[in-house]
Formats: C-alpha cells, sequence, structure tokens
C-alpha cells in the first residue's frame, strides 16, 4: 500500500487513480492477506447500481486487522481503554490479547448458532467487548448490524426487524457522563416485537440488576468459561456483506446501509494511513461512538487493519468537566485527534480554563468530521489546541461512502479553514447544478456527486435495492449523489456547506425531517408537523418543529414537554427538537406541498424577505407564524 509522503506524490497517485483506477487499487490491495486473488479489480455499473470490487477474491477483515499483524506487534498496545469515570482504572489491550478475545467470542457466537450471513445487532457501549462483538461477527462472516446505544427501543426495534437479527448483542447498563442508562431494559422492550431473536449476550457493565429471560439471555462472562482461542477466520467473498448500519434519509424509515468486506478493507486502511499520516509507534484517538461509521471505520477497522495503537474511550467530553478530552490527550501522549466540530465548539464555550492545565504537546495532527466547520471553531482548534503546529484534516465523508473522500493529506495538502480540500485519489468529484449539469472549472457551487467507484461505496441499502438506486443513482444518471451542497474555490478545493435534502446534522448527527415529523404526530393532540433545521451555535443545526393541534392546549409548556418525550421514545433523545411553536396552519401550496423554504427562514429568524408567497393556499398562515416566530 502507498503511503504518500509529498503534494507532488499525491498528484502523481490521484493522475494514477483516475487513469488507470483498477491497477490504482490493485496496488493498494497487494499488501492484504487474501485466501483468493480477484478475477478481475473492479466491475460496476451506477444504473442499476451494481458495484464489485475484487470480484471473486476471498479474505477476511479480521485476519487482517489481527492475525497478520501477530509475528511483529503481539505486545503492542492495540487499544487504551479509557473508562466514563476517570477515578476508574485503565484497560490496556494487546494485539494479542485482542486476537484472543476475538477468536473466543467468535466459538461463543458458533456455540449459539450463529452462521456466516447472519445478522447480529449490537447495542452497547464504548467498552472493549464493543470492539470485540464486532470483530467477532466479522471473524465468522456474519453481518454486524451496530445500533447507537442512545437509540430509544422502539428505533431499535425497528432496525432489529429490518434485517432479521438472530442475536442481539448488548449491556446490563452504561455510563454516560453523570448517567446511568439501564441498556438491557431497552433491549427487552424493543426485543417484545422482534421475533426473530433468538439469543441475547449480555456483558456486565454496570452491575445494574437486569431481567434475564431464561433460554434467550445469557452473560458474556459467562459464556466465555472454558471456550477455545483456536478459531481460524472465515473465508468469505470481497462482495459478501460485511456489515449494516441504519441512517437517516429525506424520507421514511432510516435504511441500513450495506457495507461488503473486500473494498471495505483496502479503502479504511488507505484513508486511515494516508489522511492522517499515521507514523509507526504513534498514539491515534478518534473521539466517535462505534455505533456511528466514524467509529466503525477509524476506531474498529482502519486503525487496526494499519496496525496503530488507538484511544477508545467510553465517556463524554463534558465530564467531569471540560478538560476531560485534554486531559486524556497528555495522559496517553495522543499524536493524532479526531473529533466533531460539535464537541470543538461546546469546548470552546466553555473556555480556555479548561484547556490551560495540559501540555497537549503530543498533538500532531487535528482532524474533523461529521458536520461543516465554521472558521472560528476551525481557528479556536489551531490556536488553542494544536498551538498553530498541527494540520487539521477536515475530512468530509458519509456512512455511505464507508471512508473519508474529500480531505487534506495531513501535513502534506495546505489547508484553508472550513474547506475539506482536495478529494482522496480514487474519489472523482463532480458538482452538478438544479438541471443535472456538471458544472466545469473552478468559483463555483452545486450539488456534489461522485462519478466513478471507490472501493467502500454503498453496495445496497439492506432489503431494499430499488430504495438505494433511488435514493443515490436516480437523482443524475451515471453520478452517486452525495445529497450534499459544496463549493469549489479558485483553487479547486471543496468546500461542504451542508444538506439539500431534508436531513439535518444536529451535533454531527444525521436526522431526517420526515421521522422526526413522524414521531411528533404520534402525540394524540397533533394533527400535522413541519420540521426543519435552523443555525445553531454549538450543534451547529437545531431542530425547529412547528405543530398543529386538534385542540388549542393552553399548557403549551406541558404540550412541548410531552412532544419532547413522544420523540425520545419513539426515536432517542439526539431527536428532540429544540424549539416547538404551535401553529394555526402550514404554508402550502395549492397542491397540498409544504413550502419548508418559508418555514426555514422563519426558523433561522429571517423573518421578512420571505420571498414569493402567492402561489400559497392561504398567504396569511404566513404573517401569524412569523407573528409567533420563537428566538
Ligand atoms: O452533510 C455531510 C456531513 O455529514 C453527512 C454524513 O453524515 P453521516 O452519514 O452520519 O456520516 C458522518 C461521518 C462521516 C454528510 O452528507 N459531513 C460529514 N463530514 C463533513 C460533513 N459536512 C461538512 N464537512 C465535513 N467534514
Amino acid at each position: 500500500m502507498i503511503r504518500i509522503r509529498t503534494l507532488e506524490q499525491y498528484q502523481t497517485e490521484y493522475q494514477k487513480s483516475v487513469n488507470d483506477p483498477e491497477g490504482f487499487w490493485a496496488e493498494q490491495a497487494e499488501s492484504f492477506r487474501w485466501h483468493t486473488k480477484w478475477t478481475q479489480v473492479l466491475d460496476w455499473n451506477f444504473r442499476q447500481p451494481d458495484i464489485k470490487w475484487f470480484v471473486d477474491a476471498k479474505t477476511n477483515i479480521t485476519e487482517n486487522c489481527l492475525d497478520r499483524h501477530l509475528p511483529q506487534r503481539a505486545n503492542q498496545i492495540a487499544f487504551y481503554w479509557e473508562p466514563n469515570d476517570p477515578k476508574e482504572k485503565q484497560v490496556e489491550i494487546t494485539y494479542q490479547q485482542l486476537f484472543d478475545d476475538v477468536c473466543r467470542f467468535t466459538n461463543v457466537l458458533k456455540k449459539k448458532g450463529v452462521r456466516k450471513g447472519d445478522r447480529v445487532c449490537i447495542y452497547m457501549p464504548m467498552i472493549p467487548e464493543l470492539a470485540v462483538a464486532l470483530l467477532a461477527c466479522a471473524r465468522i462472516g456474519a453481518i454486524h448490524s451496530v445500533v447507537f446505544a442512545g437509540f430509544s427501543a422502539n428505533a431499535l426495534a425497528g432496525r432489529i426487524q429490518d434485517c432479521s437479527c438472530c442475536m442481539v448483542l448488548t449491556s446490563d447498563g452504561a455510563y454516560r457522563g453523570a448517567k446511568d442508562i439501564p441498556v438491557k431494559q431497552v433491549v427487552d422492550e424493543a426485543i417484545a416485537e422482534c421475533p426473530t431473536v433468538k439469543n441475547v449476550i449480555v456483558c456486565k457493565r454496570t452491575q445494574t440488576p437486569v431481567v434475564m429471560k431464561p433460554g434467550r439471555d445469557t452473560f458474556w462472562h459467562e459464556e466465555l468459561v472454558d471456550v477455545s482461542t483456536n478459531s481460524p477466520a472465515e473465508s468469505v467473498g470481497s462482495e459478501d456483506e460485511l456489515f449494516i448500519l441504519y441512517t437517516s434519509g429525506s424520507t421514511g424509515k432510516p435504511k441500513g446501509v450495506v457495507h461488503s468486506c473486500g473494498g471495505y478493507m483496502v479503502y479504511a486502511q488507505y484513508t486511515f494511513q494516508n489522511v492522517f499520516q499515521y507514523n509507526e509507534g504513534e498514539v491515534f484517538w478518534c473521539t466517535a461512538d462505534i455505533g456511528w461509521i466514524t467509529g466503525h471505520s477509524y476506531i474498529v477497522y482502519g486503525p487496526l487493519l494499519a496496525g496503530a495503537t488507538s484511544v477508545m474511550f467510553e465517556g463524554v467530553p463534558t465530564f467531569p468537566d471540560c478538560g476531560r478530552f485534554w486531559q486524556i490527550v497528555d495522559k496517553y501522549k495522543v499524536n493524532i485527534f479526531y473529533t466533531a466540530p460539535t464537541a470543538i465548539r461546546a469546548l470552546e464555550a466553555a473556555g480556555l480554563d479548561f484547556v490551560m492545565p495540559y501540555k497537549l504537546d503530543s498533538l500532531r495532527v487535528l482532524g474533523s468530521v461529521g458536520e461543516p466547520i465554521n472558521v472560528e471553531a476551525w481557528e479556536w482548534y489551531n490556536k488553542n489546541i494544536g498551538k498553530e503546529k498541527c494540520p487539521i484534516v477536515d475530512t468530509w465523508w458519509q456512512t455511505e461512502t464507508g471512508g473519508i473522500l474529500i480531505s487534506p493529506l495531513a501535513g502534506i495538502t495546505e489547508t484553508k479553514p472550513g474547506f475539506a480540500t482536495l478529494p482522496l485519489p480514487g474519489v472523482q468529484p463532480v458538482l452538478v447544478d438544479e438541471k443535472g449539469q456538471i458544472i466545469e472549472g473552478n468559483g463555483v457551487e452545486g450539488n456534489l456527486c461522485i462519478r466513478f467507484p471507490w472501493p467502500s461505496i454503498i453496495r445496497t441499502t439492506y432489503g431494499d435495492h430499488e430504495r438505494c438506486r433511488q435514493n443515490y443513482f436516480a437523482t443524475y444518471a451515471d453520478l452517486y449523489f452525495t445529497g450534499d451542497g459544496c463549493r469549489r474555490d479558485e483553487d479547486g478545493y471543496y468546500r461542504i456547506t451542508g444538506r439539500v435534502d431534508d436531513v439535518i446534522n444536529v451535533s454531527g448527527h444525521r436526522i431526517g425531517t420526515a421521522e422526526v415529523e413522524s414521531a411528533i404526530n404520534m402525540h394524540v393532540d397533533v394533527v400535522e408537523s413541519a420540521v426543519v433545521g435552523y443555525p445553531h451555535d454549538i450543534k451547529g443545526q437545531g431542530i425547529y418543529a412547528y405543530i398543529i393541534c386538534v385542540n388549542e392546549r393552553a399548557d403549551v409548556e406541558q404540550l412541548r414537554k410531552e412532544i419532547l418525550a413522544e420523540v425520545t421514545k419513539i426515536i432517542g433523545p439526539i431527536a428532540k427538537p429544540d424549539k416547538i411553536q404551535v401553529v394555526r396552519g402550514l404554508p402550502k401550496t395549492r397542491s397540498g406541498k409544504i413550502m419548508r423554504r418559508i418555514l426555514r427562514k422563519v426558523a433561522e429568524g429571517e423573518l421578512s424577505n420571505l420571498g414569493d408567497t402567492s402561489t400559497l393556499l392561504d398567504p396569511a398562515v404566513v404573517d401569524e407564524i412569523v407573528a409567533g416566530a420563537l428566538k
């Protein structure tokens, strides 16, 4: 695998990847362990879509994450695990220990009857067993579907049902900051409606008492008694499914994004090494939760494939105080630190008193992911955390892309605040106008599409290939559509401007407005609702909900509370609206379509210049909405 070291080399590699993509990726894939080599590097069309990388090859990603490294790295730390409470002891896990743990747990899964191709749901806090769970599934070719442990029972049930999971891996409880969360209880509630689940394995973390259903539920540590560490990796096809990860779109229920083994593996390692410029012996820390794609690719797979040492953190940036991240950076002498703009803004707001006590002199590279980073936050991060000597890699990508697509290479690409800069080798972005025409040249803006497949591109949406085609490949012929707006400046640098569909990005979490609306509409007093995003100082975007009630309720505050509870129950606390305005009508066109443009403007605080409202069925509703707009 080529490690790029200079800008010139980046340019040469980029050209190679465009002129001869197959040759380029075959070269990157050479250094992996393949049981059977590919007969063809790439076979694809974006119309169906049907995309295959390393056709007919066989491998196992865990053999490349673990077995491959043992001769040189058995005693090297794979993970430093830092608990939620700094008073609790950290755990150090070497590559040998991780290998043994994964093999043992693989044998537990086998004992329970889990086979290649089966779906296993993982609903766990950020404890080492979570990483073990993913890898054990992958080792036998079972497909993992990790659900972020902040989602509600209802949301979890929907995800388990959608892909018919046979098993759920979970914990008794979770620590998150000062909170103690009853995880197993959520699972119990969820699987009451999931007949496909035959087994639940519960890892003890908080010692919270739990109800164990005989014949279905067992404890993790009990399962491990007398289990062997001998577990050769299953040979799986390059295009066999590795995992499903649910994400929100502009319509309907969250969709199960499917990634396959071979291409994802090659791309995860390639991007990890090149974007972060990881050097042997360094400590990498990605603060994401493994419940999101960032955690899959840059806590578990990318770093392990590269034989890196990483930090895995159970807690939150604000507990016990807002200096926690910086304390952890000093404690493990973290060299590469990767976080989200929301965290940066929240810690900036907390003040420099929380930063000053820490040296932060081990830091060499800083990263940002998940949402556009505003220039102010970028400058603060650069000055106060990076001390103006650490390159910042603003990495743009998505659940569907599997790995980073547009980003500086640390220390190689000249950065510019707010810009994800240039595409990685193998990535061919184009900007498209409303008519679907590709916009050439620089100093332009349009919808961001990618015109050629990269190895970790989404293969399908689980159980509904047509939905995948519709969502990503039907808007513009022969292009993958990202759903993001983007500007390409005079230097050819890319700046992502945000979603152009009905998806909002709250604290780096993707939330579909339609999903929030249907949760709000479950409240008995609500007839209809419309949800839009608005700029929020810390979260990037906040959620603004307009609701119409059956009967006017005098106790609006109580109503708001009930709606927040409803959304928490149906989706989870991350989707709670920040503002709820009760209205008597929504601005609709004569054909019944809600004019969201107007609602967005009002939510943004733009109460005049609302544009043309003459096509509205009842323009008077707009005046009423403006009059009642929330600050
Ligand atoms: O809008 C873009 C934004 O996050 C979306 C993808 O969300 P998700 O699938 O949850 O994955 C997040 C982590 C990869 C994108 O469509 N986004 C992600 N990274 C950036 C970003 N927006 C601007 N700049 C980024 N660096």
